[in-house]
């Protein structure tokens, strides 16, 4: 279903190693389209039958419990998807057939089964998380952007080094009035890039950050701060393969909380990134409308949204995913 394309050229350290998902330029994925992923009613009307029965009523753990064999044709579906985000454009955006109308409740269990016949649903925010503003100033309490309703900035999820979810999700429930597009850039594209044209950047971008620790329930001791240390680019440190790891503020704060101030040109080299991130060349646009779902490689893209205005009585909302694949 879908293509198999692997970087072919011998690169440095990083590229050789690297998942396979490929290096694309935004206009050239745009113009393809290959992430513009409809679900049929076939396998929605078989998660219904197994929805009816009563399959995920029960303890949340059953709905990744549930054989594979029982939703065969949304199993063919998930695995598709996941070649997508492995070896494809690294990113999907799926429209629900019209035909079928789901509630709330089915929707958030089919998106949780898609995740679960994907990989392994994480669990550190719960297996889904809600994203709405929550009135929180995360420039004033250390919280997760997601809470609030700024713009992210290009980033990937979790800023703990031994939480590293592959995949992130995003089901929305409740699009906003304005603004909330969600941005896509991809990390081997611009590492490639960077290479080429300021190796000075790419090495510094390979070098240790301590990101300060965000995730609930985590020690904000100095000494599991000093721990959570690692490159924004790198091969083998988490698991097999490259992996792209980068929140700019969490980064930042890491550094004031750990009075071990970044360098100027460490500054320079995210300001590089984040140039590179930012540029119409490299990021994707796409605005997800109510029953959509987002999901994007977490290791080799970043991702991020702009900001937004809720509709008067009706706040935006979106339930993440985190699926992790144990490699
Ligand atoms: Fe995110």
């Amino acid at each position: 279903m879908f293509q198999e394309n692997m970087l072919q050229t011998p690169g440095p350290e990083f590229l050789q190693a690297s998942s396979p998902c490929p290096a694309w330029r935004a206009p050239e994925v745009i113009e393809r389209g290959r992430w513009k992923i409809s679900l049929g009613q076939e396998p929605v009307e078989e998660f219904l039958e197994e929805y009816r029965r009563g399959a995920f009523d029960s303890a949340s753990s059953s709905r990744a419990l549930l054989a594979p064999e029982r939703t065969p044709k949304l199993n063919d579906f998930s695995l598709s998807l996941r070649q997508q985000l492995l070896f494809g454009d690294g990113f999907a955006r799926i429209k629900q057939a019209k035909t079928i109308r789901l509630s709330a409740p089915q929707q958030r269990a089919l998106f949780l089964r898609i995740g679960s016949l994907m990989g392994r649903v994480m669990t550190e925010y719960g297996q889904l998380y809600p994203v709405h503003d929550r009135g929180i100033d995360y420039k004033e309490q250390a919280a997760p952007v997601s809470m609030t309703t700024a713009e992210t900035g290009m980033h990937t999820d979790s800023s703990a080094v031994g939480a590293l979810p592959d995949f992130v999700g995003l089901l929305c429930e409740e699009p906003s009035l304005a603004g909330g597009d969600s941005l896509i850039s991809n990390a081997l594209t611009i590492y490639h890039e960077l290479r080429g044209s300021c190796p000075e950047i790419v090495n510094l971008l390979e070098g240790n950050y301590i990101r300060d620790v965000v995730t609930p329930g985590a020690s904000r001791s100095l000494e599991t701060l000093l721990l959570n240390t690692f490159p924004i680019y790198s091969s083998g440190r988490h698991g097999e393969g490259s992996t792209f790891r980068y929140m700019r503020y969490w980064i930042e704060k890491g550094a004031e909380r750990a009075g071990l101030p970044l360098k100027p040109e460490q500054c320079e080299a995210l300001n590089r990134l984040d140039e590179a991130l930012n540029s119409p060349e490299n990021q994707v646009k796409l605005r997800l409308g109510r029953g959509d779902i987002l999901l994007a490689n977490n290791r080799t893209l970043a991702h991020g949204r702009t900001g937004y205005t809720d509709r008067p009585g009706h706040q935006r909302q979106l339930q993440r995913i985190w699926v992790n694949l144990g490699r």
